[in-house]
């Protein structure tokens, strides 16, 4: 292995940087060069599109975009795609949504748009003047950022608040300029940064010239201006709700179901080693649709979790309740989300994933997007307080095993219809499957 750094690497050509890679750190650099190739598109066009993507791109890695039928939401139906590898959960959200389907189906609603981004800056003076300093040039603020505030703007969103906050309690000098806005059906990334660096600018600058400033005020100094990924004031709720009595499982009464679930779900409430896993699952169906609809689940991620922390211990996401023999089941989450601009644009199977699910707006993705998460929250407590998780989720592994050893499509058949009445361990399936070919 190289133990010198690369020169020049990001100028090399796609092919040049693939040899080297290969050369460098392959056992066998063909049959690595040839693997990164076959993962490219014949289509020369689309392939380009997804180079560009990213820098020192090599080759593609799929991951498979499955789709969940049967979602009813405010009464209206959904096909959900859904960008996942991990087996089951495109399974076990069709199996939620079809349950659901038959008791009314999914409630959502958004209960606030707004976005937040930060100049965070240092100030050594005195705070009177760096307050009356602040309400002479806010006018300034949104004037300097007209150019880039004028599209949004005419189509109703934009700059909501510019708040001055003093931070110098949690760290000496620090303040901020905390900004809100409103992004429409962009996500907004890059419209919010573009604004905080022209209010740093114009807030900067203008502080030099400032008459009541002492020589030291003057010099205010920006650290850096960058949206936050924190939305408390950006959020979607789902729910669903039936009489208990509908809620007939096999082989356990519908009231010892409720009770079972509302525990389970009061025990992630309490207990953040429980609570992380639980949230865990809710987002292996909120991440699926952010990626197949070509958001950011980074951001989505690290907003929830902080959300899901906020009152100072980490809790579920979710909450359950039986009242007057009815079962509710909810989640609210902080959820910033575009369908326009950035890969909305770009990625051709994003594109067919929006039309498929009826070119929806940004509030309408966030309602389908937390529904996702609720119903995969759903099917994970319906499977661990009835038959154990393991059961559905071995079944649906059943091919990955198969597929690691190699399995022929005929073998692959006879084993799903094998393993049907039986338990799906890897040593199971591997035992059956050398049984079988010492057999033929
Ligand atoms: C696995 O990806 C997700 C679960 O662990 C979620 C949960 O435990 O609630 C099944």
């Amino acid at each position: 292995m190289t133990k010198r750094a690369v020169e020049g690497f990001s100028k090399l050509s796609k092919n040049q940087k693939i040899d080297w890679l290969a050369q460098t750190y392959f056992a066998q650099p063909d049959k690595a060069v040839a693997l990164f190739k076959k993962y490219w598109n014949d289509d020369k066009k689309l392939q380009q599109l997804h180079d560009e993507f990213i820098e020192n791109t090599i080759t593609n890695y799929y991951l498979p975009l499955g789709i969940a039928p049967n979602f009813l939401i405010n009464d209206r139906l959904y096909t959900i795609p859904m960008a996942i590898e991990e087996s089951s959960v495109v399974a076990a959200a069709g199996k939620a949504a079809k349950f659901w389907a038959g008791r009314g189906g999914f409630r959502a609603s958004v209960t606030g748009t707004e976005k937040v981004g930060q100049v965070h800056f240092i100030y050594e003076g005195n705070p009177e003047n760096l307050r009356t300093y602040f309400d002479a040039v806010k006018p300034q603020l949104y004037k300097d950022a007209e150019g880039i505030t004028a599209n949004m703007s005419r189509r109703g969103g934009g700059i909501s608040h510019i708040e001055l906050r003093d931070m110098t309690a949690r760290l000496p000098g620090y303040y901020q300029l905390h900004c809100t806005f409103e992004t429409l059906d962009a996500m907004g990334a890059n419209f919010i940064n573009s604004c905080l660096e022209q209010f740093a600018t114009t807030f900067e600058e203008g502080a030099r010239e400032y008459p009541a400033f002492t020589e030291t005020e003057k010099h205010i100094r920006i650290v850096m201006s960058i949206l936050s990924n924190y939305v408390p004031d950006c959020r979607v709720k789902a729910s669903v709700s039936c009489e208990v009595a509908a809620l007939n499982e096999d082989g356990m009464p519908a009231e010892e179901f409720a009770e079972k679930f509302v525990r389970a779900i009061d025990i992630a409430r309490v207990e953040p080693y429980r609570a992380v896993t639980h949230n865990k699952g809710i987002m292996n169906g909120i991440d699926a649709v952010v990626l197949a609809t070509g958001n950011d689940f980074r951001a989505v991620e690290a907003g929830i979790h902080a959300y899901a922390a906020k009152d100072g211990r980490y809790t579920s996401l979710t909450k359950a309740s039986v009242a007057d023999g009815i079962f509710t089941f909810e989640i609210e989450i902080p959820l910033a989300l575009g369908t326009v601009g950035g890969l909305t644009n770009l990625h051709p199977l994003v594109k067919l994933s929006l039309e498929m699910l009826g070119h929806p707006s940004a509030e309408e993705l966030m309602q389908i997007t937390a529904v996702a998460g609720l119903a995969q929250n759903f099917a994970a407590i319906r499977s661990l307080v009835t038959t154990g998780i393991q059961q559905g989720h071995m079944k649906m592994h059943l091919l990955n095993i198969l597929n690691q050893l190699h399995a022929t499509e005929a073998e692959k058949a006879y084993f799903v219809n094998y393993f049907k009445d039986k338990t799906v361990t890897h040593r199971s399936v591997t035992e059956a499957f050398q049984q079988l070919r010492e057999k033929a």
